[in-house]
């Protein structure tokens, strides 16, 4: 006997999904039985993962978001409804980060920080929140990161913006909870992406990082989707408003 996750006949939407952690997210769900809902700010690499997913006998269609607009929100939801006929889960995924000391930060790398990592979360959650409530069903997942939790140099903005996801993630799970809808975060450490292969290089590189991790390595972006896999299903019913860290024992604070 085997235990399984299975997705199928649950529609799932991806922020951020055409390249790194939320492509391997999206493909992760997609191999678990959901319909998949591609949503980036880059229409070419959104089209490329639902190819990806299309490819696997899975269903997927694609949508080019700014996600700090609250109308794009708003018609990725619409587009996820029409493609699929219903929404149960969205990851927000799609963040942005300038490394930086914060002496050096200008408010306009605040606004680039926080516009798509606070305000995308919160648009896109707003938007799923119809039909997640009409359906009294909903998986929220949001991405956050360990900058968040325990603050890192360089990272002051992006960390001001995820720990306001956080307390989002926390408080938005007590108002939701009677519509059977789970709000989680996943908090990873360094994952190998292009989005951070800039930020790996200018520290020192991937061996010299690794060494602060108990576990001796940097994350592949499987690491992460593989959780998010677990809130995005049935078997994380009973948890919620909970931020799990997935970076190799880097944080272990509670
Ligand atoms: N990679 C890491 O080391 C790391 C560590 C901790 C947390 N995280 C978090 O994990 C998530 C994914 O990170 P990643 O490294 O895969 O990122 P990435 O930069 O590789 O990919 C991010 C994706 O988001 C899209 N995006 C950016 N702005 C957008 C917008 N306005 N609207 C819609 N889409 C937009 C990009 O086009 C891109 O496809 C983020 O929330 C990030 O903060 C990553």
């Amino acid at each position: 006997m085997t235990v399984a996750i299975d997705l199928t006949g649950k529609s799932a939407i991806v922020t951020g999904s055409g390249r790194g952690i939320g492509r391997e997210t999206a493909l992760l769900l997609a191999k678990a039985g959901a319909c998949l809902t591609i949503a980036d700010v880059d229409e070419a690499t959104a089209a490329s993962t639902a190819a990806e997913i299309r490819a696997l006998g899975a269903a997927a269609t694609h949508v080019r978001v700014d996600i700090t607009q609250p109308d794009d929100a708003k018609q990725m939801v619409q587009a996820a409804l029409a493609a699929h006929g219903r929404l149960d889960i969205l990851v927000n995924n799609a963040a942005r980060w300038t490394t930086k000391l914060f002496k050096d930060m200008t408010p306009e790398d605040y606004d680039a920080n926080i516009r798509v990592t606070l305000y995308g979360t919160l648009h896109a959650s707003r938007a799923a929140l119809d039909p997640m409530m009409e359906s009294k069903y909903g998986r929220i997942i949001n991405l956050i990161s360990d900058a968040g939790r325990i603050g890192e140099p360089y990272l002051s903005i992006y960390a001001a913006a995820k720990g306001g996801v956080a307390a989002f993630t926390k408080a938005l799970a007590k108002e939701v909870g009677r519509y059977n809808i789970t709000v989680n975060g996943i908090a990873p450490g360094i994952t190998l992406t292009p989005g951070s292969a800039d930020f790996i290089q200018g520290a020192g590189g991937e061996e010299k990082l690794a060494k602060a991790y108990p576990l001796r390595r940097l994350a592949q972006p499987i690491d992460i989707a593989n959780p998010i896999l677990f809130l995005a299903s049935d078997m994380s019913g009973y948890m919620t408003g909970q931020i799990f860290s997935v970076s190799g024992g880097y944080s272990t604070v509670g």
